[in-house]
């Protein structure tokens, strides 16, 4: 989503400003502007397109040492180039990047209007620049402060000054903001990863804070005007400039990474000889872990599949009451905080602001929240305080893939971990814990050797419609299948429960509806089994990922996709993968863009 990054030091701004947006492309936008301030005048491009096009943009540009760059995911008005950020005062003085959004910029637009002030975007971000150059006095800190006053909604913004081109403001209300200090320059982003080239020392910016950004220098206040002085901490996980080792893409890439990324999951953490497990961020004692009355997980898209998965499987194992709540429905209908229950942040970027409402309102309202989160450092990891890193490594395409099996694989630890201290024996948590420890080379050799995933594919591309079925443990799965195939080649699809199916869905079902099923060898499998029999008997085309040898399955289907058998809870991160695959060259077919699609962003920031 949008991506802010600022620059003040005594090196040329403006390559630094746009190699930083470059490491914030994998965030999904789709317009970028560049602001520099040089002899008192600001300097400004911007253009729709990717970075590139505005790097084509810039020629001639000052060479200024400060500046401000952004990166835009349209929220308020379309995708044109007035709408892109920078956006300016009346007078161009003042230069705004923003990311959040504005609630009450309607009544503040009209006021602003009635004064006089002509608009010339249609985004909410607009107001800000009017604002602050209406309360500039000669103090461009109080300028910004007095106009975030009148302000509700969330922010992380940068401003810079024509007439004050020593420094630069920032704030932050809900949306991400780093500052790195280094040797006589300052940097500014949204994620972290935008600035680490330059320096790993960091302040982060707190909601409703200010900070007047100098050379070498940042002083941060609260919005209320007290000072605060915060240590800065290191940052130590550093990506790499994404590398795609080969692949055409980073999604293949990142699905071919999975037997890896589980390996590095479950390291460390699953103890064969003890049947147990550990998961040492979460700081809970066996005490501690019987004292859990029930487990909620909290998250949005394939983050929330995931915690599908490890609520039944806490339920399977631990024999705990579990849930996964839809993160951005949780947060607004007042739920009830148990304080015997603990609460899981599911979250791939750390980032996703439905997630964070989540864990902020079960905090506000005295729970016990953890994070399960994969990018070290991030809002969501920091505000829970405590939590379990998946390890994943950088996850770069917008489809999540090998976050979707690290978060499954450490949300089975973590069942491991509670069950042991409950209700498993120690055969039963040996045994357990063997059958995690398989899944990587189970995954690796479904991987060498995928089946006849084009077939899949050939009838899935231009059907009007794709059903996903699945039951027990493969439900989840077939979410996720469908969201992949939806998100990256477009093709309208949805997933049902087998047994939900005949009360609606079915109806949507003709000769040839390709019919996707997860069916493999577990405790729902003859259930299942009479749900493909009924679409069977509507004369859809069943494209069937089945556990290895059901031949009984493999006759009933169009395709039949063999996976290795594995714990029925284990299942997910196997099946899983035959459908990234389908989706992946579906999408290849359908030449669409795949690590970038349409209208989607990698962290949302935004509600
Ligand atoms: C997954 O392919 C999606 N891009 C999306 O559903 C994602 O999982 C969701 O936005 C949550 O993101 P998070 O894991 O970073 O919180």
């Amino acid at each position: 989503m949008c991506g802010i990054v600022a620059y003040i030091g005594d090196k040329p701004a403006l390559p630094l400003l746009l190699e930083g947006l470059r490491r914030l492309e994998y965030r999904g936008y789709d317009s970028a502007g560049v602001a520099l301030v040089d002899r008192d005048a600001l300097w400004m491009r911007k253009q729709v397109g990717r970075v590139a096009d505005l790097d084509r943009e810039v020629g001639g540009a000052p060479e200024a040492t400060v500046g401000i760059a952004h990166t835009r995911w349209a929220t308020h008005g379309g995708i044109t180039q007035p709408n892109a950020h920078p956006h300016l005062d009346a007078q161009g003085r003042v230069a705004v990047i923003h990311n959040g959004i504005i609630e009450n910029f309607s009544q503040l637009r009209l006021a602003l209007e009635a004064d006089g002030v002509v608009f010339r975007s249609e985004t909410d971000t607009e107001v800000l620049p009017h604002l602050i150059a209406k309360h500039l006095r000669g103090d461009p800190l109080a300028a910004v402060t007095e106009a975030l006053k009148s302000v509700r909604g969330t922010y992380g913004i940068a401003v810079l000054f024509a007439d004050f081109p020593d420094e630069i403001v920032v704030a932050r209300n809900g949306s991400p903001l780093v500052i790195g200090l280094g040797d006589g320059e300052t940097l500014v982003a949204s994620d972290p990863q935008a600035i680490v080239a330059h320096t790993r020392q960091v302040l982060y910016v707190q909601d409703r804070e200010i900070a007047r950004i100098t050379r070498g220098r940042a002083d941060i206040r609260t919005l209320g005007g007290v000072g605060v002085q915060r240590q800065s901490t290191r940052i130590d996980d550093v990506y790499g400039v994404a590398d795609l080792d080969g692949f055409p893409h980073f999604m293949l890439k990142e699905i071919h990474e999975q037997p890896a990324a589980i390996t590095r999951c479950l390291a460390g953490r699953v103890q064969v000889e003890e049947g147990n497990a550990k998961l040492g961020g979460l700081n809970l004692a066996p005490r501690d872990l019987v004292g859990i009355e029930r487990v909620v997980l909290l998250g949005c898209g394939t983050s929330h599949h995931a915690g599908l998965v490890g609520a039944m499987a806490i339920e399977a194992m631990a024999r705990i009451p579990a849930q996964a709540e839809i993160a951005s429905e949780f947060r607004y209908r007042h739920p009830i905080v148990a304080r015997d229950a603990l609460y899981l942040a599911v979250s791939q970027s750390g980032e996703t602001s439905d997630t964070l409402g989540a864990v902020e309102e079960v905090m506000l309202k005295g729970g016990e929240v953890c994070g399960l989160v994969n990018v070290v450092g991030s809002t969501i990891a920091r505000t829970c305080g405590k939590g379990v890193y998946i390890h994943s490594g950088p996850e770069i395409a917008v489809a999540s893939t090998k976050a979707f099996n690290s978060q499954v694989s450490a949300l089975l630890v973590f069942t491991l971990m509670l069950a042991r201290a409950r209700n498993l024996s120690l055969g039963q948590g040996r045994e357990m814990a063997r059958q995690l420890q398989e899944i990587p080379s189970l995954v690796a050799r479904f991987l060498d050797a995928p089946g006849p995933i084009d077939q899949a594919v050939e009838r899935l591309i231009h059907a009007p419609y794709v059903l996903y079925l699945g039951r027990g443990f493969s439900f989840p799965v077939a979410l996720e299948g469908a969201l992949k195939l939806k998100e990256i080649a477009y093709v309208p699809c949805e997933a049902y429960p087998g047994g939900e199916m005949k009360h609606g869905p079915i109806a949507m079902l003709s000769k040839g509806s390709p019919v996707v099923f997860v069916i493999p060898d577990d405790a729902h499998r003859d259930k299942a089994m009479s749900n493909l029999k009924e679409v069977e008997a509507r004369g859809a085309d069943v494209i069937a990922i089945h556990t290895e040898g059901d031949d009984e399955i493999a006759a009933l289907s169009g395709v039949s996709i063999p996976i290795p058998r594995t714990a029925n809870w284990a299942s997910p991160l196997v099946s899983v993968v035959p459908l990234q695959l389908m989706a992946y060259r579906a999408a290849l077919a359908l030449g669409r863009d795949i690590d970038k699609p349409r209208n989607l962003a990698k962290s949302v920031t935004v509600e």
